[in-house]
């Protein structure tokens, strides 16, 4: 017997989403009410009756609990099909394909992307739309606003529903499809990418290495990478997804996927190596003894993308962040396509792929996708990234010094300063807004400052603003400084300063990123007054 239950509750303070969803500690979310009181929120605002849904998650604990909750609450909501990935697992980028695959009202995501997982670390929750991408902010807003007023859920009584099984269930009356979460994906890189070429590659004696970091690519990236293209067996490093990630931190990136980077350092290096995070929307691309940064990646990308079959026919644009570097604009000048720099976040990308007026954006933060989805998308960039190596037969390092000698240099590195008391983070930003009107026309470390503004965006699709994305810092030889705080953290706050240099070459392509930026990095610090508001002097992370 299945009943549908109401359970009265209150508003639980603090359920409003970030960047990217709805992130807590774990505890947080396994508390009394928490789970169920975002959900259903979620459906009140974005409706359930007679809807189908994906579902799934990156793997994290608590994902196989929260996913019986949640399958057992869009059942009592009126829903009429969920489909579910096997063991509720999806990495984000395949959740975003089966939500467009099978013409969905949307699905939920269970994620705390590149955060770490565990019993005590983070756990979360984003809505995706139709479309497949997250939800913008009008509707996470609205979602938000029913968290404060919500009086009751609806769950149904009932066992749980055998995830393990691939095929057709029944909860009450909704339907549950459990399908692999690699199929549909993989298939869909095929039909991308020219993997008789990459095939061939790997038979030819190419060597790579994937590390999934013990999140949710691993099965993927086997699927894939060893069996359909034969890369040699052992290629796939840290391939099965684990509730804590193994201990790891899964944010691809020179700090945490250290292993990788000094693999890819040594004399025994493979010719690519390649990471991604807990939820597989993320991506780092090594070559032979060079680091690509994402910035760099999203321009190399650009530019030779038509060398793979799914996009022979060109691109109708390229989007990427505020703070991410402007190389890409200056592959899209020379394309004669349309830029366009958006708010941190993918889901501002949404709109411009939906409207088909960009085919790939990208992040300074490991994030790159095209119009395949509608979510970054780790994998796909690795594997065209492959399918360009394949065709341009070079070394990553030759690839990337061709690029920079055509287009010149922006030097790029972003500083992390976490855990800083959230008071303080807040007073640095205020006094820095308050500060920008006097700086034009001021002299710092040497370079004058021309502008200085508080980034908003119009949205050239549908004309919603978003304000207060970041402060930016512009100067007179086209140096940039960005200060933003996050908005996926779970504790305190992280300052993020974006700092950025172009040289123009043929002279002084290949210094160290951080020397190439360090009068950058002085002036970042002087204006903002990083150390007494924070007591920092230093970044916890560089990347
Ligand atoms: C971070 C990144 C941002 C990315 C988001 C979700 O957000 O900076 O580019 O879209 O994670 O992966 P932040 O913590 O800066 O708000
Ligand atoms: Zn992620």
């Amino acid at each position: 017997m299945t009943q549908i239950t109401t359970v009265p509750t209150a508003p639980i303070t603090g359920q409003k989403p970030g960047t990217s969803g709805l992130r807590k500690k774990t505890p947080v979310f396994m508390g009394r009410h928490y789970l169920e009181n975002f959900i259903q929120a979620t459906f009140d605002v974005v409706g359930c009756a007679g809807k189908t849904f994906v579902l799934g998650g990156d793997g994290r604990y608590f994902n196989d609990r929260a996913a019986q909750v949640i399958l057992r609450m869009a059942a009592a909501n009126g829903a009429a099909r969920v489909i579910v990935g096997q063991g509720a697992i999806l990495s984000t980028p395949a959740a975003s394909h089966l939500i467009r695959l099978n013409g969905t009202d949307g699905g939920i995501i269970m994620s705390a992307s590149h955060n770490p997982g565990g019993p005590e670390e983070d756990f979360g929750v984003k809505f995706n739309m139709p479309n497949g991408g997250p939800a913008p902010e009008s509707v996470t807003e609205a979602i938000y606003q029913r968290t404060t007023v919500i009086t009751e859920y609806k769950v149904l009584e009932a066992q749980d529903v055998d995830l393990a099984r691939i095929g057709r269930h029944q909860l009450g009356a909704m339907v549950v499809d459990v399908v692999d979460p690699v199929a549909d994906y993989a298939t869909l890189m095929e039909s991308l990418f020219d993997f008789p070429a990459l095939r061939a590659m790997f038979a030819d004696g190419f060597r790579m290495r994937m590390d999934s970091m013990c999140a949710v690519t691993g099965p993927y990236a086997v699927e894939i990478l060893e069996k359909r293209l034969g890369a040699a067996k052992g290629t796939c490093v840290n391939a099965t997804p684990l509730p804590d990630f193994g201990g790891m931190h899964p944010d691809p990136n020179p700090t945490w996927a250290k292993a990788l980077m000094d693999e890819m350092f040594s004399d025994t290096a493979p010719d690519f190596g390649a990471a991604s995070d807990g939820d597989g929307d993320r991506n780092m691309v090594v070559g032979r003894g060079i680091y690509v940064s994402p910035s760099d990646s999203l321009a190399v990308l650009a530019a030779n993308a038509h060398l793979a079959p799914g996009y022979a026919k060109g691109l109708k644009g390229v989007a990427r962040s505020m703070p991410t570097s402007a190389a890409a604009d200056r592959v899209a000048d020379a394309l004669g396509i349309g830029k366009y720099e958006t708010p941190t976040g993918w889901k501002f990308f949404g709109n411009l792929l939906d409207a088909g007026r960009a085919t790939i954006c990208g992040e300074e933060s490991f994030g790159t996708g095209s119009d395949h989805v509608r979510e970054k998308d780790g994998l796909w960039a690795i594997l065209l990234w492959l399918n360009i190596l394949a065709v341009r037969k070079q070394s990553v390092a030759d690839i990337l010094a061709d690029h920079w000698a055509k287009f010149g240099r922006n030097y790029y590195s972003r500083h992390d300063f976490e855990a800083i008391e959230s008071a303080k983070a807040d007073a640095m930003m205020a006094a820095l807004r308050g500060s920008l009107a006097g700086l034009p026309g001021q002299v710092v470390e040497g370079m004058t400052i021309t502008a200085a503004d508080d980034f908003a965006y119009t949205d050239p699709v549908d004309a919603s603003v978003s304000m207060k994305q970041g402060v930016r810092v512009m100067f007179g030889d086209g140096s940039r400084i960005v200060y933003r705080l996050s908005g996926t953290g779970t504790e305190g706050a992280t300052l993020r300063v974006y700092l950025e240099r172009y040289a123009a070459g043929p002279d002084g392509l290949d210094l160290d990123a951080q020397e190439a930026l360090a009068p950058v990095i002085r002036a970042a610090h002087v204006l903002a007054g990083i150390a007494a508001h924070t007591g920092r002097t230093a970044p916890d992370v560089v990347t």
